[in-house]
């Protein structure tokens, strides 16, 4: 086969160990790496991509030389994460004759990740897929670790499955695509990634400023790198969410700021973009943390102020405390009866809080509605 592009050489690779290893590889230009990562032995491959990414898919697409490339237009963000999407794409690929040998390729946001990683662990039982991830979202989130997911009227991907890529192409140009206000969104999952784990994302991001972060900016890989390097940590120890070891909450940890994050996503509607939430939330569990007596104020201003200088939300007054509670309720992070949440008891020691009080539920979630600390409880 000819794999006509050439490769950078710029590019870090990440390994992801465990029982099926894969590389992520972050730089820029790095279309010549797909051929490798989709393998010799694909004769086709499904592309599936958000319709506002087509344009971009030609550069990928002759990369892949003389493999037959089926592709695969999808509806932008969550509109394509439907069974009806999936199954279009399944009975495409049953009339193409697709194999087990061939592979499916995602270029999108984290929505497109999860349907195309999710047509591939469903097809024959599962295929080869490499993502191609085209926001920060996606790159430090939602491209590694094997998550796939639909969502259905049960909810948000609560049909899913666990399929590990084959490899992860994290090209920083498609940065350009975004929007300011989506790169920002972004920028809370890396933030988040510092609280839980790596501190010297906290120190790079208090030190840069943040009007002249774009895509060109080391600061900006660094950021991306180590993100995602925590991420890979955390899949290699607890890939299946089962828990973690020595009193780490494992891959529910990274879940930090998203109790509270998705039920303000849930109950507006969806209007209100994911990592803005997430910052939302963690600020939330900040406040939690400090009213169950496990971080002091200092800690719960630095999640104000390192996500504030972005310009994401660390306070709002909107949905009522019982309306975001009833979500919370039912979020597929609660077990049994109990909430959870991951808090700090200090930076990059994360636990599990299992059943706070509503009190210091309630209280935390005024400090939002203030924009500033809670009361303590009597
Ligand atoms: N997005 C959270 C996880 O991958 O577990």
């Amino acid at each position: 086969m000819t794999d006509p592009t050439p490769v950078s050489t710029t590019a870090t690779t990440l390994h992801v160990g465990g029982a099926s290893p894969y590389d992520v590889v972050v730089g820029t230009d790095l279309a010549g790496h797909l051929p490798a990562l989709v393998g010799d032995a694909a004769e086709r491959v499904a592309l599936v991509v958000d319709t506002r990414l087509q344009p971009y898919a030609d550069a990928l697409v002759e990369t892949l030389g003389e493999r037959e490339v089926l592709v695969f237009a999808v509806p932008e963000g969550e509109e394509c994460k439907s069974v009806e999407v999936a199954a279009e794409i399944w009975n495409a690929l049953g009339e193409e004759g697709f194999t087990r040998s061939d592979a499916v390729v995602t270029l999108g946001g984290g929505a497109t990740t999860d349907l195309g990683g999710f047509v591939a662990a469903t097809w024959l039982r599962g295929v080869r897929v490499v993502h191609v991830p085209t926001t920060l979202l996606a790159m430090v989130d939602a491209a590694v670790g094997g998550k796939t997911a639909v969502n259905t009227d049960a909810g948000k991907n609560l049909v899913g499955a666990f399929h590990e890529p084959a490899g992860v192409l994290c090209d920083l140009s498609y940065l350009r695509t975004l929007a300011g206000e989506e790169l920002v969104s972004g920028l809370a999952e890396v933030i988040k990634c510092g609280f839980i784990a790596d501190p010297e994302i906290l120190r790079l991001a208090e030190s840069v400023e943040p009007g002249t972060l774009d895509v060109d900016d080391p600061v900006l890989r660094e950021l991306v790198e180590r993100a995602i390097r925590v991420k890979i940590d955390v899949v290699v120890d607890d890939l299946r969410e089962t828990g973690g070891r020595d009193g780490h909450p494992g891959r529910e940890v990274l879940n930090y700021g998203h109790t509270l994050g998705h039920a303000i996503e849930a109950v507006s509607g969806y209007s209100i973009r994911h990592g803005e939430a997430v910052s939302l939330g963690c600020v939330y569990v900040a406040e939690l943390a400090r009213l169950e007596g496990r971080i002091g104020p200092e800690l719960v201003q630095r999640h104000r102020d390192v996500l504030g200088r972005f310009g994401l939300p660390t306070g709002m007054t909107g949905p009522s405390f019982e309306d975001v509670l009833a979500v919370m309720r039912v979020d597929k992070k609660t077990r049994g009866s109990q909430l959870r949440f991951v808090v700090l008891d200090d930076v990059a020691r994360p636990a599990v809080l299992a059943g706070p009080s509503e009190d210091n539920l309630r209280a935390a979630y005024a400090a939002l509605e203030l924009g500033d600390e809670a009361p303590d409880q009597p």
